[in-house]
C-alpha cells in the first residue's frame, strides 16, 4: 500500500484514542523512531516532546532495551502465571519493592495502567470485605483526576471532563472533593484541605479508600499541587481507617524530579499503581503494590484469595524489558537529566507568561506545561509543530512537554525554540 492508501485505510477502519470514527483528526504515518527522533514515512524527522505519553523515558529503539527483549524472546516470550513463575518477574518484583516506599511489600502484575487501577480498587474493597465491613465500598477522590478508561477507573476520573456525562446512570457513584488549589511551590493554606476533611469525616463508614495522583494531576489538567495536601490526607486516612491509593502510573520513575512523586511529601500509600515508564515505553505492563497488612487481610478473608488474574500477568518479555529499563534509569543519572530539563524549561517556557493568549506556564521536573486561555485547535497546531520538526500533542487548553530524559541540550533547545515559535504566532 502507498502512504496515501495506508492513511486512507487507517482513517476508514481504525479508531484512534479519543477520536471520531466519522471525522477523525489527522494521523501521521511513522516509519521508525530512534533516540528522541520520530521519523515519519515521508522522511521528516521530529524531536519527540511527549515520550509517548510519559513512557519512553530512555528514548526509542534503545540498544540495551532491544537486547533485553531479544534475549528474553530467545528463551520464552510468555508463559501463564498460574502455577508457573520465572526469573524476570521475580527480579522485577525485587527491584520494585526495593525502590518504592518501604511499606509496600507485595506486588500484583497486570497489563495496563487502567487495569492496575481496577486491581487497586478491588484490593481496597476486598480488604474491607475481609474485615467484615462490606459497606465500606465507595471511593473518595479529587476533581481533575485521571485514572484510566476502564469501568471503575472511569468512576474516579474528573466528573466534568471525564466520561460521567455519558455513563452517569451506570457508573458507581463516588465521593469527590475539589482538586487541591495550593500549587506545588506556594505557601500552604489549611483551607485547601477543609472540603476533603469534611467529606472523609462525614462518610468514613462508607469509604474504602481515597485514590489520587500524588503531586501531579496529569490528563485531568496537568496541575502540580502542594505536598502538604498529601501529608494531611495520609494522617486523616490513618485516623479514620480509610486506605490510601497513590496512582503513580504517570508520575513514577523520576518524571517529577523524585523517583516517585509521593517522595515530595514523605508519605507512603497503602496501595500504589505503576505503569507507563515501567518498560521504558516498550510494552504494556503495570503493577499494583501493597502492604503486608492489606495482602494478609485479604488472604485471611472469605474468599481467602485475591480475585484477579489476567492472561498476560507477569509477561516475561515485558518484565525483562522493565528490569533493563530500571537498570538504565540508575546507570544514566536520571536525577541530573530531569533537573537539566527542568532548568531549561524554566529558562525558556517562562518567557511565554507575558503572552496574552496564555493563562499559565508551569514546570516541575521534566514536565513543562503551557495552559492557553482557550482550547487549541489540535489538528491545526499539531501541523504547525510537525512543520517545525517537533512532536507535541496538546489537549484542551494544554500544550505540554515531557521529553525522554536522554534528550541532549541541543535537541532540547530545538524542541523549545520550535514550541515558542509556534506559540508566538498566537500573539498576533
Ligand atoms: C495517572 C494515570 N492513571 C492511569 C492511567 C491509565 O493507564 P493506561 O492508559 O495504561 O490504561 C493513566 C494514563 O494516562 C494515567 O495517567
Amino acid at each position: 500500500m502507498t502512504e496515501k492508501e495506508q492513511l486512507a485505510y487507517d482513517k476508514e477502519h481504525i479508531w484512534h484514542p479519543y477520536t471520531s470514527m466519522v471525522n477523525p483528526l489527522h494521523c501521521y504515518l511513522v516509519k521508525s523512531a530512534k533516540g528522541v527522533t520520530i521519523e515519519l514515512n515521508d522522511g521528516r524527522k521530529l524531536i519527540d516532546g511527549m515520550s509517548s505519553w510519559w513512557s519512553a523515558i530512555h528514548g526509542y529503539n534503545h540498544p540495551e532495551l532491544n537486547k533485553a527483549a531479544t534475549n528474553q524472546l530467545n528463551k520464552m516470550s510468555h508463559v501463564m502465571f498460574g502455577g508457573l513463575t520465572h526469573e524476570p518477574a521475580i527480579e522485577l518484583s525485587k527491584k520494585l519493592i526495593e525502590i518504592t516506599p518501604k511499606s509496600l511489600q507485595k506486588i500484583f502484575f497486570s497489563d495496563s495502567g487502567s487495569v492496575a487501577v481496577e486491581v487497586a480498587m478491588k484490593m481496597a474493597l476486598q480488604f474491607w470485605h475481609s474485615n467484615g465491613l462490606k459497606n465500606k465500598n465507595k471511593f473518595a477522590t479529587v476533581s481533575s483526576g485521571y485514572h484510566g478508561d476502564t469501568w471503575n477507573a472511569m468512576s474516579v476520573c474528573d466528573p466534568v471532563t471525564g466520561m460521567h456525562s455519558i455513563f452517569n446512570d451506570v457508573l458507581n457513584i463516588q465521593f469527590f472533593a475539589p482538586s487541591p488549589k495550593v500549587c506545588f511551590n506556594e505557601k500552604w493554606d489549611n483551607s485547601d484541605f477543609v472540603e476533603m476533611k469534611n467529606l472523609l469525616e462525614q462518610n468514613q463508614s462508607k469509604i474504602a479508600a481515597v485514590i489520587l495522583e500524588p503531586i501531579v494531576q496529569g490528563a485531568g489538567g496537568m496541575r502540580f499541587y502542594n505536598p502538604q495536601y498529601l501529608r494531611l490526607l495520609k494522617n486523616l486516612c490513618n485516623k479514620l481507617d480509610i486506605l490510601l491509593i497513590y496512582d503513580e502510573i504517570a508520575t513514577g520513575f523520576g518524571r517529577t524530579g523524585k523517583l516517585f512523586a509521593c517522595e515530595h511529601s514523605d508519605t507512603e500509600p497503602d496501595i500504589m499503581c505503576l505503569g507507563k515508564a515501567l518498560t521504558g515505553g516498550y510494552m504494556s505492563l503495570a503493577v499494583t503494590l501493597t502492604t503486608n497488612k492489606v495482602a494478609e487481610t485479604i488472604s485471611n478473608g472469605n474468599p481467602a484469595i485475591f480475585m484477579h488474574g489476567p492472561t498476560f500477568m507477569g509477561n516475561p518479555l515485558a518484565c525483562s524489558i522493565a528490569n533493563k529499563n530500571i537498570e538504565l534509569l540508575f546507570s544514566t543519572n536520571w536525577e541530573y537529566n530531569v533537573k537539566r530539563i527542568e532548568k531549561h524549561f524554566i529558562e525558556t517556557l517562562f518567557s511565554l507568561k507575558s503572552n496574552h493568549n496564555i493563562k499559565d506556564v508551569r514546570v516541575l521536573g521534566a514536565i513543562g506545561v503551557v495552559e492557553m486561555n482557550k482550547n487549541v485547535d489540535v489538528e491545526k497546531i499539531q501541523k504547525q509543530f510537525v512543520d517545525e520538526g517537533i512532536w507535541v500533542r496538546p489537549f484542551g487548553k494544554l500544550i505540554y512537554l515531557m521529553p525522554p530524559y536522554i534528550i541532549s541540550d541541543k535537541e532540547l533547545a530545538f524542541l523549545t525554540n520550535a514550541l515558542l515559535k509556534v506559540l508566538h504566532l498566537y500573539n498576533t
